[in-house]
Order: C-alpha cells, then sequence, then structure tokens
C-alpha cells in the first residue's frame, strides 16, 4: 500500500489548477444511463472513484472511450441493470445507478452500500421518493431490487437535505410521466451542475441550487456535451494547506461562489482572499487565528471541509469549537491528530481544539477521503517527518495531489 512521506515546514507559494469535482462527475457520469445516445464529458477528474464507477457501467453494458479527461458514454446497450456488492462496497456514490436505471429500465438491482468509516449513512429517502413514483421496491439479501412500469411524477418530500438522493431522484424524475417536485433538496453546486448536464440532454427541470427543484418527465434523454464544474473540497484543501504553512497560493479553474462558507472562515482565520471570475487568491498571516465553525448543507459551511479546518485550528492561536452536524462519525482524524500533538477534546458532535505553537511529525493513518486530507495539511506544519499510511483514500478523491503539492514547494514523497 502506497505511503505519503511529507517534510513539514515549507511555505506552499505559486499557482496550481483545480480538477473537476469528484461529487459532480460521480452523478454526472450516472446520468449517461438515462439516455441511448452517448454523451461526451469534459473535465473528468482522472481518480479511482471514476474508474470504479466507469468499471461499473461497463459491466452494465456501458461503452466508454476516455482521453485524459474526456469522457464519452454510450449506454445504448445497457444490457445489465446491476450494481454488484464488490464494487457498490468500495464506492457509496454507485448507488446513484438506482434512479437512472429505474426510470430508463423500469427495473434495476442495486447493492445496498452498508455503513461507513464516517457514520451509517442509509439510502431510504432514495428508495421511498421511488415508491412515491409509482416504482416497487423490495430489498432482499443485501440488494434493493426496484421494478415496475413508467415511474410516475410526484411530490417528494425528503426527511433530511441528502445530496446523492436529490440527484438520485432528479434523474429518476427525468423520463417519469408527468411533473415531479423535490422538496427540501440539496443545494450543493453538484446539484445544479448534474441539473445543467441533464437539460443540455433534454430534461426539463426548474429550481436546482434552491430547495424546491421541479421537473417535468420528458419521454427520451438526447445525446449531448457536458463540461464537469471545478471541485470546490479539493479547492478549499489547497486554500488551507497554503493558510497553516504561511503561504501565498492562486488556484486557477475554480468557482469562487462555490466557495463562500470556506472564504468566510479563512478570513476569520486572517487569511487575505482575492477572487476573481475563476481563481482564487490566498495569502496567509504568520500565525493564524482559530476558526468556530458547524457543518451544514450548503450554503453553509461543508463537512467534506471539516477535516482540514480541524488541522488548521491546531496550529492556530486560541480556540474554536467545530460542530458536525451531518455526519455521526466524522471526527476519526482527530485521535491522528492527536499524536501529532494536537489539543484536542471530544465531546459528541463537538470538537473543541486548542491551537498549540507547534505539531511534531509521526506515523499516522488515513481513515477515510477527507480525514486523510486533514493529516496532509497538518503534515505540512508539523516539525519533522509525517508518514501518513492507506493513502489510497487520498487517490479516491484527489487527482495528483502528491504532484500539485511539489509543484507549490511541499517536500512530498510517495512510497510505493
Ligand atoms: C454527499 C457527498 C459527500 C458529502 C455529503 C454531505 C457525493 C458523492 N458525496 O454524500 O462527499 O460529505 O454529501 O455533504 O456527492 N441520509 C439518510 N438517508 C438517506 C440519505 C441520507 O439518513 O436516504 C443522511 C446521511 O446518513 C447523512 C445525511 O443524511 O447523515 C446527509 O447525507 P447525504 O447528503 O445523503 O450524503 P451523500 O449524498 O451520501
Amino acid at each position: 500500500m502506497d505511503k505519503l512521506l511529507i517534510e513539514g515546514g515549507q511555505r506552499l507559494m505559486g499557482e496550481v489548477a483545480v480538477s473537476g469535482a469528484k461529487n459532480a462527475a460521480l452523478p454526472i457520469l450516472c446520468a449517461s444511463l438515462l439516455s441511448a445516445e452517448p454523451v461526451t464529458f469534459t473535465n473528468v477528474p482522472q481518480l479511482k472513484d471514476v474508474s470504479t464507477l466507469l468499471a461499473l457501467l461497463a459491466q452494465m453494458g456501458v461503452k466508454a472511450e476516455r482521453d485524459g479527461g474526456t469522457v464519452t458514454l454510450d449506454a445504448s446497450g445497457l444490457t445489465n441493470a446491476v450494481a454488484p456488492y464488490e464494487m457498490v462496497k468500495t464506492m457509496r456514490a454507485s448507488i446513484l445507478v438506482l434512479g437512472p436505471l429505474a426510470a430508463r429500465c423500469g427495473q434495476a438491482s442495486v447493492s445496498l452500500p452498508g455503513g461507513c468509516a464516517i457514520g451509517a449513512r442509509p439510502v431510504d429517502q432514495h428508495i421511498k421518493g421511488l415508491q412515491a413514483m409509482g416504482a416497487t421496491v423490495g430489498i432482499e439479501h443485501g440488494y434493493v431490487h426496484v421494478s415496475g412500469s413508467r415511474l410516475k411524477g410526484a411530490r417528494l418530500v425528503t426527511d433530511m437535505v441528502t445530496v446523492t438522493g436529490t440527484e438520485n431522484l432528479m434523474m429518476a424524475a427525468c423520463l417519469a410521466d408527468g411533473e415531479t417536485v423535490i422538496e427540501n433538496a440539496a443545494c450543493e453546486p453538484e446539484v445544479v451542475d448534474l441539473a445543467d448536464c441533464l437539460c443540455a440532454m433534454g430534461a426539463k427541470i426548474a429550481g436546482a441550487g434552491s430547495d424546491v427543484i421541479r421537473v417535468q418527465g420528458v419521454s427520451r434523454l438526447h445525446g449531448a456535451r457536458h463540461r464537469i464544474m471545478p471541485d470546490r473540497i479539493e479547492t478549499g484543501t489547497y486554500l488551507c494547506a497554503a493558510a497553516v504553512t504561511g503561504g501565498q497560493v492562486r488556484l486557477t479553474g475554480t468557482q469562487p461562489s462555490s466557495l463562500d462558507a470556506v472564504i468566510g472562515k479563512l478570513s476569520v482565520a486572517g487569511c487575505a482572499v482575492r477572487c476573481e471570475a475563476d481563481s482564487i487568491h490566498i495569502e496567509a498571516p504568520k500565525k493564524l487565528t482559530a476558526v468556530s465553525l458547524r457543518t451544514a448543507p450548503y450554503p453553509a459551511f461543508p463537512t467534506d471541509m471539516q477535516a482540514q479546518f480541524m488541522a488548521l485550528n491546531c496550529v492556530a492561536s486560541g480556540a474554536a469549537t467545530i460542530r458536525e452536524t451531518i455526519f455521526e462519525n466524522r471526527f476519526m482524524h482527530a485521535v491522528e491528530l492527536q499524536r501529532l500533538g494536537a489539543d484536542i477534546h471530544i465531546d459528541g458532535n463537538t470538537a473543541m481544539v486548542r491551537g498549540v505553537d507547534s505539531l511534531q511529525g509521526a506515523t499516522v493513518m488515513a481513515t477515510d477521503l477527507r480525514a486523510s486530507a486533514g493529516l496532509v495539511i497538518a503534515g505540512l506544519v508539523a516539525e519533522g517527518a509525517t508518514t501518513i499510511e492507506r493513502i489510497y483514500h487520498l487517490d479516491r478523491g484527489y487527482e495528483c495531489l502528491d504532484e500539485k503539492l511539489i509543484a507549490l514547494g511541499a517536500k512530498v514523497r510517495r512510497v510505493k
């Protein structure tokens, strides 16, 4: 298993290009299942999660052509509406095939993802929504089996804001008979990007980006070309990395408007952040000020940036509280950060972080994607060497992480 060796203490300086968004690419690639015509996607990040999804689509009979960041998917020969456990267990986002398959094929068998490192993460809202649209849904031998004729438009009210739940139901509604209204919908920019792609394919969707999405079902979707939006979590991660090292970094090819909450907190921490149309420049102070935050659905502070800000608070002046309201077990990085000398006290869903003068390098274990990003940030500012084990988590979601950090002046080495 690969490890990442980081020699801390280098100020990050320079420019880095942001990749396409993992959390937009995954649902958007699944949208290809809704059409019998080829769909071309550009700015697709080269990530483990993307390869996993492409393998899943391939075993369903979807033909793929990939040339760097351009991927063309042709689901005209869709033969097998099954997502097996072996693939779903490595990537929960595989559940995003459920809505498109139910809509296009009228039947699907998709493995239940099960729990994961950050919480239980059930998919009951996805299932409840499809049932409300007239599908017959049963759970047998760990699989969700969907059957029925054409889905019918319905009013869907989710019990909580769910990103992939909203995406699955919005995709299913595209080919349903009549109007579907999704209330309490997720407002995440990735939902808007998916809606833009679906509209380019001929879907009729209004309200994406608000908490009420209206979809007028159509009988078929056609081919299209769509560019995946920039990754706001990757952007935020490099902003934090620049901040903790007292650096000066410019992120290009990004979407500053999708990062208001993150940029707001970095400013409170003492960073000077300047946004242009598609770039963000950050200049960090010598010493950061600790920032308290509470994670919540967009446009509030994203749970996917919580670990990175915990790392930042570890070396800031003062104390801060971090409240995690989305996932029940998302403080796994805290114990690893403590091994680097961080002062963190956890009480339920709240972490109290008191800044220390310095962290010391040690061997730490990556537990999930964003927890790993928090450990990388801590390693960049720790004294001496930090070894991060199990970095396959990082490869799931950060394109060329080591290369990009090295280009900014970090001393980082991947060991096979
Ligand atoms: C997506 C993101 C993930 C991010 C998360 C929250 C993708 C591929 N992943 O995950 O990076 O951290 O949003 O912003 O886009 N829930 C239920 N029942 C359901 C669905 C969700 O109880 O049917 C709960 C979850 O357990 C969680 C909360 O709702 O506590 C929000 O989860 P959700 O928005 O669905 O997360 P994902 O879409 O899985």
